[in-house]
This record gives C-alpha cells, sequence and structure tokens, in this order.
C-alpha cells in the first residue's frame, strides 16, 4: 500500500468509526433501556412532599410493633409487586383477574399497611406519592425494623395500570425451581446469581404454609418418613412432619422459615442452610450447587457481608422496570386504578 493510498484507507476507516459511534448515539436515544431507574432520584420529594418517607416509617413501625409478622409480609409483597410488571404496585389492584387472582398471590399480606400510609400520605400531600414508591419505602423500613441494615432507596417510581393473573405465573418462582430455572427468571430482571443468594436472605424472617414445602417428605400411615428431596435433614423433616399434621392440607397453619430467630433479619438463614433446614427446596439449592455455595459460606460466617450485599441487591430489585415521568399515574387508593 503507497503512503497516499495508506492515507485515504486510515481515513475511511476513521470516517467507519464515526458513522458506527454515530449510529449508536442515534439508537441509544431512540431506544432508552428496559429498566427506566436512571430517572429515579434520592430527593424526589423534597418539594412535593418532604416528609414523604417519614410518614411511611411511622406507618410501617405501628404496625409492626402490633403485629410483629409484618415486616415478613411486606418484604414478600414487594418482591412480588417488582418481578410481575415491575416495581409499579401491580400486585395491589384488586379486581377479576388481576395478579392478585394468582394462586401464587393468595398468602400474600400486608396491604392494610401499605393502605394505611397511603391514607395518611393523601391527606398530607394528596395525589402526590405513589403507591409503587411507599411500598418500596415500606419494604425497605420492614427490614431496618427487623433488625436488619437502614439503606437509603431512590424514589419517583409510578403506578401500574395493567396488572393481569396471566403475568404471574412466568414471572414468579416457584419452590420447585432448580438454580438454573431461577437464574433465569432473575437474569430477566437484571439481577445476577449473587442476588438471588442476597434476596433469598429475605427468608431470615417470615412464614410459609405447609404446602410449600410438604412435598419434600412423605409420612405413611404407620409414621415413616420418607425422604423426597434428599438435601433435606432428616431430623428437620420429621419434625416439620408435626408441624403439618395430617399432610397440613389444613392451609392455617404455618412454619417459620427461620426457627431459632424467626423475627430477626439477621444472617441466620444462611446457617440454616449449611444444616440442610433451608425451608424450600429453591433455598437448599444455593447450597447445592458451586455458583452459589461460596456466597452462602461467606454469608453464614459474615452477617456485615449479607448486609453490604442486601443494600445493593434490594436497590437493585426495588429498580426493576419502574415506570417513571409521564408513565403510569399516581394512584388515589392502592387497590384501584384512577379511571376504574
Ligand atoms: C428465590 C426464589 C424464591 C422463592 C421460590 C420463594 C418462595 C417463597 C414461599 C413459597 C414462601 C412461603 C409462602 C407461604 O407459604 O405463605 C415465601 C415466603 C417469603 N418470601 Fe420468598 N421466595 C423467593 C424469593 C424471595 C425474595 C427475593 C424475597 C424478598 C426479597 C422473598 C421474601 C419472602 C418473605 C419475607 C417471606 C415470608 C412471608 C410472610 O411471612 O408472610 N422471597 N417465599
Amino acid at each position: 500500500m503507497g503512503k497516499t493510498e495508506f492515507c485515504a484507507y486510515k481515513a475511511s476507516s476513521h470516517h467507519k468509526v464515526l458513522m458506527l459511534l454515530f449510529f449508536v448515539i442515534l439508537c441509544l436515544s431512540f431506544f432508552p433501556p428496559l429498566s427506566s431507574s436512571s430517572s429515579l432520584s434520592f430527593d424526589f420529594y423534597t418539594g412535593t412532599c418532604p416528609a414523604a418517607e417519614m410518614m411511611v416509617k411511622d406507618t410501617v413501625r405501628s404496625a409492626s410493633d402490633l403485629d410483629p409478622t409484618i415486616p415478613g409480609k411486606l418484604l414478600r409483597l414487594l418482591f412480588h409487586d417488582c418481578f410481575v410488571e415491575g416495581c409499579d404496585a401491580s400486585v395491589l389492584l384488586q379486581g377479576n383477574g388481576t395478579e392478585l387472582s394468582d394462586p401464587a398471590n393468595k398468602s400474600l399480606g400486608g396491604f392494610s399497611v401499605i393502605d394505611a400510609a397511603k391514607r395518611v400520605l393523601e391527606i398530607f400531600c394528596p395525589e402526590t406519592v405513589s403507591c409503587a414508591d411507599i411500598l418500596a419505602l415500606a419494604a425497605r423500613d420492614a427490614v431496618e425494623f427487623a433488625g436488619g441494615p437502614n439503606i437509603q432507596i431512590p424514589t419517583g417510581r409510578r403506578d401500574g395500570r395493567i396488572s393481569l393473573a396471566a403475568n404471574v405465573r412466568p414471572n414468579i418462582i416457584d419452590t420447585s425451581f432448580t438454580l438454573d430455572e431461577m437464574a433465569k427468571v432473575f437474569t430477566a430482571k437484571g439481577l445476577s446469581m449473587d442476588d438471588i443468594v442476597t434476596l433469598s436472605g429475605a427468608h431470615t424472617i417470615g412464614t410459609a404454609h405447609c404446602s410449600s414445602f410438604n412435598d419434600r417428605f412423605k409420612l405413611d400411615s404407620n409414621g415413616n418418613l420418607t425422604l423426597i428431596d434428599s438435601s433435606l435433614d432428616r431430623q428437620y423433616a420429621a419434625h416439620l412432619t408435626k408441624m403439618c399434621p395430617s399432610g397440613a392440607i389444613d392451609d392455617s397453619v404455618t412454619v417459620s422459615n427461620d426457627p431459632s430467630t424467626p423475627l430477626l433479619f439477621d444472617n441466620q438463614y444462611y446457617r440454616i442452610l449449611l444444616e440442610h433446614k433451608g425451608l424450600f427446596q429453591s433455598d437448599s439449592a444455593l447450597l447445592n450447587d458451586e455458583r452459589t455455595r461460596n456466597r452462602v459460606l461467606e454469608f453464614a460466617n459474615n452477617q456485615d457481608s449479607f448486609y453490604e450485599r442486601w443494600a445493593v441487591s434490594f436497590s437493585k430489585l426495588t429498580g426493576i422496570g419502574v415506570k417513571t415521568d409521564d408513565e403510569g399515574e399516581i394512584r388515589q387508593s392502592c387497590s384501584l386504578s384512577n379511571n376504574r
């Protein structure tokens, strides 16, 4: 290649790079990222409702003082909201065929706390604070009141208008899922394998109905125990059969996810996993796979490390598919869309 040819070649490749750059910028401005959590901010209500976070916190505090099962309920409610249609309070909408009517959402609770916070906020800051933000803040506060880390999360989420039972199953994880199946759902939400381990740590508080785990063992008419899931400790399974009599068809029976410190948001969940006493098959899966085992060990040995990662993973969870700016609406009542 001669000198002029070389220069012409360089100029044309330079030109191509510039064109490519221009194209990428053009694409980015036309197709915003899937999650618009960048529009959330830490001072979103400073000008419009400066006491918003305090009002939510006070409501969660009073409710949790009266009923210590509230933190677990709020945390799970947030998870089921964010995984279906993003964190847009779609799980709160009542009516025929809404997310709430799917069996996976049957045992959700904590709705009255969100409604109570919304009522207070509608008095002091009408039509300003979204139910999606109230739920995210309430779950954040629930962790703190259960003794967990106190973290800051940005606000500015708006409430969704769509809530369909059909969207629940493809997005909510069943206890029978393998780690790969869980990872598929989490990855689709922008969450990693580490986030699965960390967020599953929520099972350090709260309870479960027998039907959520009694497929892991069987008791015959002579009282002989058969372990169907060999990753469960046999003695613990025997204990669970006593907690869940007659195969626990009766759905009124609940068992603590973490029996040693059921109300405390600590790292005990990971210690339980090490003893093969994780209540769900999906919990045990975290210990039994080399992709997640080291994190389980780390969190079991170091609560600060769990808390640090929790802050990161929880912020990611509360940023999934959020609606901002002119998307969605600010509901007047959390259980009903404005233009119903
Ligand atoms: C990784 C997959 C997960 C599966 C398979 C799963 C499954 C379940 C099941 C079956 C229950 C018991 C429901 C019942 O019988 O009443 C439960 C309870 C709970 N889950 Fe999960 N969960 C998962 C992840 C999460 C995440 C990411 C969070 C929150 C960040 C969470 C928070 C909770 C809480 C706090 C409870 C106790 C609820 C209460 O006390 O009412 N879970 N989970």
